[in-house]
């Protein structure tokens, strides 16, 4: 199976809000060449976004821990809610390499979603799998985890991100086009 290419900060897609499933077949495949996209990179969740794809569409797998036990796939999603306390946690992101930033975020979030049998769920998550949530679906409405940061911290990223928006331009400037997701 081939794994497609994580996209950068920069890109365009990564600050749009992604589009809504309504067709359901091939989905099953696209799934399958995410999550082996995610495994390369060793990530723990992934959006559709951050593969160049405006879909909503995310992936979990944090069968690492005693948490879950399961792989997990969120089509269609929405946040509903949140509770409990807020917290803080240092979270790393594909389409940010080599950051780790402290990020707080409310400890629980509702969240109505569809699988991929085109059924509706609604569900509260807690603890890792919540904050991965939380990540994710900021990917799809276009969100960074330095948005999540004060002005005053993002200040230290600054020429980080500069070169990173730089180069990620540079490439979509060279593969133009190229970067379609080819089944
Ligand atoms: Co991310």
């Amino acid at each position: 199976m081939a794994s497609l290419d994580i996209v950068h900060y920069g890109d365009p897609i990564l600050r749009k809000k992604c589009d809504s499933i309504k067709k359901f077949d091939e989905l099953d495949i696209i799934i399958d060449h995410m999550f082996d996209s995610m495994y390369e990179q060793e990530g723990i969740g992934l959006a559709a976004n951050q593969v160049g794809l405006d879909m909503n569409l995310f992936i979990i797998d944090i069968t690492h821990t005693e948490e879950e036990e399961d792989t997990y796939i969120f089509i269609n999603s929405e946040i509903l809610g949140f509770s409990g306390q807020e917290t803080k946690y240092q979270e790393g992101c594909l389409s940010l390499p080599g950051m780790a930033l402290e990020v707080i975020r409310p400890e629980n979030v509702i969240l109505k979603y569809q699988t991929i049998d085109q059924k509706w769920h609604q569900n509260e998550f807690s603890g890792l799998m919540s904050r991965a949530i939380q990540h994710e679906i900021d990917h799809l409405n276009g969100v960074f985890i330095v948005d999540r940061i004060s002005e005053s911290e993002k200040i230290k990223y600054k020429n980080q991100l500069r070169l990173l928006e730089d180069n990620t331009k540079k490439k979509i400037g060279i593969s133009a086009n190229q970067n379609k997701f080819i089944l």
